[in-house]
């Protein structure tokens, strides 16, 4: 078993788990060199031979115990009617959400279309170690309908107008959701991330029916099909305890505004990961090893999976990626 699931299931102290959101990705050289190739990048995403040779890719590189499948959110969305395109850098755009259209899909037709990602799982499974976790991961319900119906941050007060929609789109979504989920642990994946990246926009008071209550359903699907599950609401700051308390995830990912110690008093009965800056990685090897030591030092008596507060940025050095690792590896 890998120390991921051994952290997560019998929070076994004495592991060390070690990967990072957006581990595959730009601020690889190998990666650009594929990316240049492959100009469109959900095309990409549906090329299992390249998921899996990108998904590898770091983990020849760093003494990582985890590989994270090379996929995207946004493939949810694609595959049941609403086209996606990555501008550069523009980010993503999607054809208009029309609820006929989406209403109307059928699980079947789902699974097969997104057949070529759990074809790249199958494969990554078989060469990667029977020792390091494979994570497959999904996007919230609410982080997904931002980018389905387009709701931006200083757009907000439309949510109101939206909220008929989102009712009817929320469950269906859920039950996608849990399909993929399944799919991709059939195909071989040991844990599930759940990004709620855009948490953070909500106002309180929609916490609980935009994020507590899918992400709570998502969890307890998983847990009655003994999947292991790591959360990140992001930027929802205190009402991290909140959820976890609502949601009772195996695994909560920090986000790099949290402050450590506070978690660590206030999220209990859960398996904290991650929480430093991404940028941190643009500055000194000391000013990195110290911040490192610093998340080290406060959860060293709890169950911990050493991880950023949000994904490795683009612009990152993967020498100071490689010397962050071989620091904490060290570490006791
Ligand atoms: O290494 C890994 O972490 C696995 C691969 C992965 C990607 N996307 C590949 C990718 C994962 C886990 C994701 C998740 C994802 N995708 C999230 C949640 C995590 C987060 O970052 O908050 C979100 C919100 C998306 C949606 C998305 N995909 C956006 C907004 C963009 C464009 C801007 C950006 O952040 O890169 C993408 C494109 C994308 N997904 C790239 C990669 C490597 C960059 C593609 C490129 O231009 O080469």
């Amino acid at each position: 078993m890998s120390d991921l699931k051994k952290i997560l299931i019998n929070k076994n102290l004495t592991c060390k788990s070690i990967w990072f959101m957006r581990q595959a990705g730009r601020y690889l050289p190998e990666f650009q060199d594929i990316r240049s190739k492959n100009p469109n990048f959900i095309n990409l995403c549906f090329n299992s031979e390249l998921c899996c040779e990108i998904t590898l890719q770091p983990i020849k590189r760093f003494d990582l115990d985890s590989a994270i499948i090379f996929s995207d959110i946004l493939l949810i969305p694609h595959v049941l009617g609403q086209k996606v395109k990555f501008i550069p850098n523009k980010g993503p755009n999607l054809n208009k959400f029309e609820l006929e259209k989406f209403l109307n899909n059928k699980r079947k037709n789902f699974t097969e279309k997104l057949f070529p990602v759990y074809d790249a799982i199958r494969k990554t499974r078989k060469k990667l170690k029977k020792n390091k976790a494979l994570i497959a991961f999904i996007g919230a319900p609410w982080t997904l309908i931002t980018y389905m119906l387009g709701v931006k941050k200083n757009e907000l007060k439309s949510l109101k107008d939206k909220k008929a929609v989102i009712n009817k789109i929320t469950e269906p979504l859920i039950d996608y959701l849990c399909t993929h989920i399944k799919n991709q642990v059939n195909a071989g994946a040991d844990v599930i991330q759940i990004f709620d990246s855009w948490a953070g926009l909500l106002e309180n008071s929609d916490l609980p029916d935009l994020c507590y209550e899918p992400n709570s359903k998502i969890v307890s699907y998983c847990k009655k099909n003994q999947i292991p599950t790591i959360c990140f609401p992001k930027g929802i700051g205190k009402n991290y305890k909140d959820f976890n308390e609502k949601v009772r995830p195996d695994g909560l990912n920090l986000d790099y505004d949290l402050d450590p110690n506070w978690a660590k008093e206030n999220l209990n009965d859960v398996v904290l990961q991650g929480g430093m800056h991404p940028e941190i990685l643009f500055k000194s090897d000391e000013v990195i090893y110290k911040e490192a030591k610093k998340y080290l030092d406060i959860f060293k008596d709890v169950p911990y999976i050493f991880n950023l507060g949000h994904g490795i940025l683009p612009e990152t050095n993967p020498e100071k990626l490689d010397k962050l690792i071989k620091f904490v590896r060290k570490q006791k």
